[in-house]
């Protein structure tokens, strides 16, 4: 079993495209999301909440998604519209990861906001550490407002990841990572 250092040292994002079942189990689902609320959140709020999306049961939500891809792009090429077709549902697991931001005078809407981003990256990790794959990403259907209904989403919800998990196919392409002399300073 490799140190906790060592996954976090060798984490690293396959495309989603290959990522294929086996899914965790719901008993290691339970395990990674819990590791994901395992996060800091100045002042107890719980700004983040988690929508699992399997594979099995996430077809009619996939075409719905698709249905307002094009009907807010309608220009768009059928080979863009299947893009986002394969992308949600080709997945095993999508994890979406929802930020709340609530008015409280001790915790800013930025402190709030990146906690949920803190969620997935534990998300991520906490994959890793099991042996699966995952990628964190957004994207238009992240941001687009059709999402709102969609997810059910509260006026201060936003979407800030749907992170997809799953078994990775082939090797992992290991994008080159930054100099550290060039991000890291004394004072
Ligand atoms: C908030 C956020 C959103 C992202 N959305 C996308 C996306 O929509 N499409 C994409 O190709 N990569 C996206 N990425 C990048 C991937 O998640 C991934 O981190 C990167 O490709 C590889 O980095 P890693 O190997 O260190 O994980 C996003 C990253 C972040 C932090």
């Amino acid at each position: 079993m490799p140190s906790a250092l060592e996954l976090l040292k060798t984490r690293t994002s396959p495309k989603a495209a290959d990522l294929v079942p086996p899914a965790p189990s719901e008993a290691q689902l339970a395990e990674i999301l819990t590791v994901a609320a395992r996060v800091p959140d100045h002042g107890m709020m719980k700004p983040w909440r988690f929508i699992v999306l399997p594979r099995e049961t996430r077809g009619p939500l996939v075409e719905k998604l698709t249905a307002n891809f094009r009907s807010g792009n309608p220009n768009a090429s059928d080979a863009e519209v299947d893009k986002q077709r394969l992308r949600f549902g080709g997945s095993p697991l999508i994890v979406t990861v929802v930020s709340k931001v609530s008015p409280n005078p001790k915790v800013p809407d930025i402190e709030q906001l990146l906690s949920a981003g803190a969620a997935c990256m534990n998300l991520l990790n906490a994959a890793h550490a099991m042996g699966f794959g995952a990628n964190w990403l957004t994207g238009w259907a992240a941001f687009d407002k059709s999402s709102k209904e969609l997810f059910g989403l509260a006026d201060n919800e936003q979407i800030v990841g749907f992170v997809h998990i799953g078994t990775v196919k082939g090797e992992i392409f290991q994008r080159p990572r930054p100099d550290m002399a060039q991000i890291v300073s004394r004072r």
